[in-house]
């Protein structure tokens, strides 16, 4: 038998140590947590994705009564980027969240395994690693790909 240890990079960096465009990306997702509807759980959660084509798609959670019927952030974004911009590549992707108090999440919000899943299917896509901003009210965790985030993922069949 051989154990196998995987590793995640995460980077932790303050706001100001962020590039013009991943503090550009960053207060996107921040903004678009005003567009959440979120009256269930009342977690707000935005999500922006930069293209290849030099375009942003933002995103927002959806809820619905039925719960399973409602979708994240992370999902409404990539959708609405693959429906919207078909054929462009994505770059990076940042992702926000308020709780019930309002304020941003001191925990950077991380996206579910459904999300990953979605969002890794447009990494591969792309045909290169995509970055990850996860955004916490004082750091932002940085992540090099997708799946970086979903080790031992399901790609083919
Ligand atoms: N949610 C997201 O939009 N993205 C995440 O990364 C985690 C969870 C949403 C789903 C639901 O509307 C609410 O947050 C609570 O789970």
């Amino acid at each position: 038998m051989k154990k196998h240890n995987i590793e995640i990079p995460v980077t932790e960096a303050r706001y100001e140590e962020l590039s013009d465009a991943q503090r550009h990306l960053t207060d996107l997702a921040r903004q678009y947590t005003s567009n959440s509807y979120a009256p269930y759980s009342h977690f707000h959660v935005g999500a922006a994705i930069a293209l290849d084509n030099g375009e942003i798609v933002c995103g927002a959670n959806q809820e619905n009564v039925a719960y399973p019927s409602g979708t994240c952030a992370e999902r409404s974004a990539c959708y609405a980027a693959g429906a919207n911009h078909p054929g462009a590549r994505f770059e990076r992707i940042a992702i926000a969240a308020r709780g019930t108090d309002g304020e941003y999440t001191a925990v950077p919000c991380a996206p579910c395994g459904a999300c990953r899943q979605a969002l890794l299917e447009y990494e591969t896509l792309a045909g290169h690693d995509v970055e990850v901003l996860l955004c916490g009210r004082d750091k932002v965790f940085i992540l090099p790909s997708v799946k970086s985030l979903l080790p031992l993922a399901f790609t083919e069949f």
